[in-house]
């Protein structure tokens, strides 16, 4: 039995295209990355047994539209482009690919914050513009408090990396026990525990009712003044009014950001304007070897679940359609 895929990107990691080749599979790639449009349409047309989900929005419109459709997975883990719902509702099981890409979002929140803690933009941009300006208040990490929200795959290696440069280490996640092993990092009871604690608050859980906006006007004030907030997670975690507003004032220090709420970033999106913000295209994951490791397992499990086989349980976020079934 051979199987058609759309891939909601122009490519897949070799690895993964491997895979589907080895099993005779068909492969169908989007011309643009972020075309929308392009999804609905493809899966308006093609009888797809399976959609490999990148970033562009994979809406119900699209999953609706395609009758054969029996599996999705999400290249990666935040599922936030996906009509979960939608897909639950046809009883289509939604998949991750957990751990798979969770070093090089770890070293890249690592490369932000030293890069916000140095201003290296904005040195570089003193460079290219044909100046040597060596004054500027860049400042060490080391006897810092890194506050992590969220202590799963990539908060955890976050944390080892920051106590190798001297930096203490704090975190709320409500799913770690309270008698957990931690190495060293401090447990907080809550988000409001946490917050005054943090030199530099990083983000690393995923978006739900309850965490979405859950960094506000008034949560940014609990923060140590000349704090400095990293988000590679989602957009969708921060207030991103508020975290403009707190910019602009000096009440923050620094922010860098992987990830906005509308990506791509407007064109003239105040965001960009602000000379203490560092902002990436969402690339957190965007590694060969993380690319790779994500194709790999993606079109694993898809073949998995198409040929009857186990799959990861733990990498579903709609579990109760595999009950159903
Ligand atoms: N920038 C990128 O390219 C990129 C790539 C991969 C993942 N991500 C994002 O990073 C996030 C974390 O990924 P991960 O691999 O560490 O996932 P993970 O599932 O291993 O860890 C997420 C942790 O968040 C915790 N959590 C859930 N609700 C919370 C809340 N209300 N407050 C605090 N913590 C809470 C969970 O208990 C879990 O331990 C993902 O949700 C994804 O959105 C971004």
């Amino acid at each position: 039995m051979t199987y058609r895929f759309l891939v909601t990107t122009t490519s897949l990691g070799q690895g993964g295209r491997q895979l589907l080749a080895e099993a005779d599979c068909t492969v169908d790639y989007l011309d643009d990355a972020n075309d929308v449009a392009e999804v609905e349409r493809r899966m308006s047309s093609v009888a797809y047994d399976a959609v490999i989900s990148r970033t562009v929005a994979l809406n119900a419109k699209a999953i609706n539209a395609c009758p054969t459709l029996k599996i999705i997975c999400k290249h990666g883990v935040g599922v936030t482009n996906i009509d979960v719902a939608a897909a639950t509702e046809r009883g289509i099981p939604v998949l991750t690919t957990p751990a798979t890409n969770a070093q090089s979002v770890a070293e890249l929140t690592l490369a932000l914050m030293l890069n916000g803690a140095r201003r290296l933009p904005f040195f570089q941009q003193e460079v290219t513009a044909g100046r040597w300006t060596r004054t500027g208040d860049g400042e060490e990490l080391q006897g810092k408090t890194l506050g992590l929200v969220g202590f799963g795959e990539i908060g955890r290696r976050v944390a080892r990396f920051a106590r190798i440069i001297g930096m203490q280490v704090a975190f709320f996640d409500p799913a770690a026990p309270t008698d957990g092993d931690f190495d060293g990092a401090q447990r907080c009871e809550t988000l409001e525990a946490l917050l005054p604690l943090s030199d530099v608050l990083s983000l690393h859980c995923p978006v739900t009712p309850k965490t979405q906006l859950m960094i506000n006007a008034e949560r940014l004030t609990l923060l140590p003044p000349n704090a400095t907030l990293i988000n590679t997670a989602r957009g969708e975690l921060i207030d991103e009014d508020a975290l403009f507003a707190a910019l602009q004032s000096g009440q923050l220090r620094a922010a860098a950001l992987d990830t906005v709420t509308h990506e791509p970033l407007a064109a003239d999106h105040p965001f960009r304007a602000l000379h203490n913000l560092i902002i990436t295209p969402h690339i957190g994951g965007s590694t060969p070897q993380a690319l790779d490791a994500v194709a790999q397992s993606a079109a694993r499990q898809c073949l998995a679940f198409l040929d009857n086989q186990q799959i990861n349980l733990s990498a579903c976020v709609n579990p109760q359609v595999l009950n159903r079934s």
